[in-house]
């Protein structure tokens, strides 16, 4: 469906990820983005209209995260701008946040989102799996991973980084998890390391 300027106008339902096209009323739901808009701005809305680059640039938001972090010397304050920055600059999520390593047990760091789980034992969920295998975890359906932990329901896939301290050992994860199937590629896991690894830098510093 296009309007008078040629714009296609495109809604992926924050639910279900569903895509449905909608006329273009006078004012513009939430959700309900320009293809062409968003393009000529370099991102995309919930999902990519078709032409639309979905690549999120993490060379550009790992530079605005260095800059955001940098001198700070408040790791909780840092975390949760981190978290709202990713939160705000990937489409498609529905949560966005840290859990940290106490002893054998993740617990609930800053975060975007719906209220979670605060304590995820060492090897259970997505991640636990990922800071007791020390290895980024991309989970194109959430359904079926062996015992994914559901804090919203809504969610469908998800990436877990882990976060390393300066002797190396993990010390807590990032979590992104998204309302569509199958949100997130190479790409995203090679950019979110690359995140990641200023906060290692920032936050988590030999001593
Ligand atoms: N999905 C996680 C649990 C945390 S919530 O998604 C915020 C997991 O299975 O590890």
């Amino acid at each position: 469906m296009k309007d008078e300027k040629g714009h296609t106008y495109v809604y992926y339902s924050m639910r279900s990820g569903e895509r449905q096209e909608r006329k273009r009323t006078g004012c513009r739901p939430s959700g309900l983005r320009s293809a062409a808009g968003l393009r000529e701005r370099g991102r995309c809305g919930m999902m990519p209209a078709k032409g639309c680059d979905r690549m999120t640039n993490y060379k550009e938001l790992t530079r605005q995260l260095a800059g955001l972090i940098g001198g700070v010397p408040h790791r909780t304050a840092n975390l949760a701008n981190a978290s709202a920055l990713v939160f705000s600059a990937l489409p498609g999520l529905n949560w966005a946040g840290f859990y940290l390593l106490e002893g054998e047990t993740l617990v609930l760091g800053p975060f975007q989102g719906k209220p979670a789980c605060i304590e995820i034992p060492l090897g259970r969920g997505v991640c636990g799996t990922a800071a007791a295998k020390d290895e980024t975890q991309v989970v194109a359906d959430v359904h079926v991973f062996p015992g994914h932990i559901a804090c919203d329901s809504a969610s469908n896939s998800e990436i877990v980084v882990p976060i390393h301290g300066p002797e190396g050992a993990v010390v807590g994860v990032l979590d992104i998890d998204s309302v569509l199937f199958d949100r997130f590629d190479a790409h995203d896991r090679a950019g979110l390391e690359e995140l990641v690894s200023v906060l290692e830098r920032e936050l988590f510093p030999p001593a």
